[in-house]
């Protein structure tokens, strides 16, 4: 007579085991889904519009906008500021350079919220009273671009190399402008203009 105890199947067991592996594969997918919400909840309380006020250019511009928003963007497509050129839009290229408290940024991997309360100067806000600031003047007396396109991203970046005391001789010029990409190659005249325009612009 064989003692077949251990060896015969149990009815409860059986049903246990897969109720437990039911029960195991569930918690995961619940937690999955719970995540899934949240995740779509977050991304939907992101989309909502904040209100935010950019100091564009000496001016307090109030604006509601996804959180989200570039500072490139806000600027283009809430206030119209198209001179900031996106050329990218990943950081690479620097034709979206601004100055944001007199430091130069690409904007377009800047937030807008970010930079509330902190000063933005655009290629528009360069001039003063119909005379162009002494680096834009030094772009066109020396030739410094073919199509433009980089050329506001050039410009508010040479400014910002001047003053950071980078512009005294080529090699530091050609090494403090290369986060700016020119396509059209105006290199050597972008030199002569951050050369030109550099002791003008110390000077005050
Ligand atoms: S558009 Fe911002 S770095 Fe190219
Ligand atoms: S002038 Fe054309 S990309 Fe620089």
């Amino acid at each position: 007579m064989s003692d077949n105890s251990s060896s015969k199947p149990s009815g409860f067991d059986r049903r246990a085991f897969l109720t437990g592996v039911a029960g195991s594969a569930l918690v995961p997918m619940t937690a999955r889904a719970a995540a899934q919400d949240a995740g779509s909840q977050a991304a939907q309380d992101l989309a909502l519009p904040v209100d935010v006020t950019l100091r564009v250019n000496g001016q307090d511009k109030h604006l509601r906008i996804d959180a989200r928003t570039t500072v490139l963007d806000a600027l283009r497509e809430h206030l119209g500021l198209t001179g900031s050129k996106k050329g990218c839009d990943h950081g690479q290229c620097g034709a979206c350079t601004v100055l944001i408290d007199d430091r130069r940024v690409v904007s377009c991997l800047t937030l807008a919220l970010a930079a509330e309360g902190q000063e933005i100067t655009t290629i528009e806000g360069l001039a003063t009273d119909d005379r162009l600031h002494p680096m834009q003047q030094a772009f066109v007396d020396n030739d410094a671009f073919q199509c433009g396109y980089c050329t506001p991203g050039q410009i508010m970046s040479a400014v910002a190399c001047v003053k950071e005391g980078h512009a005294t001789n080529d090699a530091d010029i050609r090494e403090y402008m290369s986060g700016n990409i020119c396509r059209c190659a105006a290199y050597p005249n972008i030199v002569a203009a951050v050369k030109q325009a550099a002791p003008e612009i110390m000077k005050g």
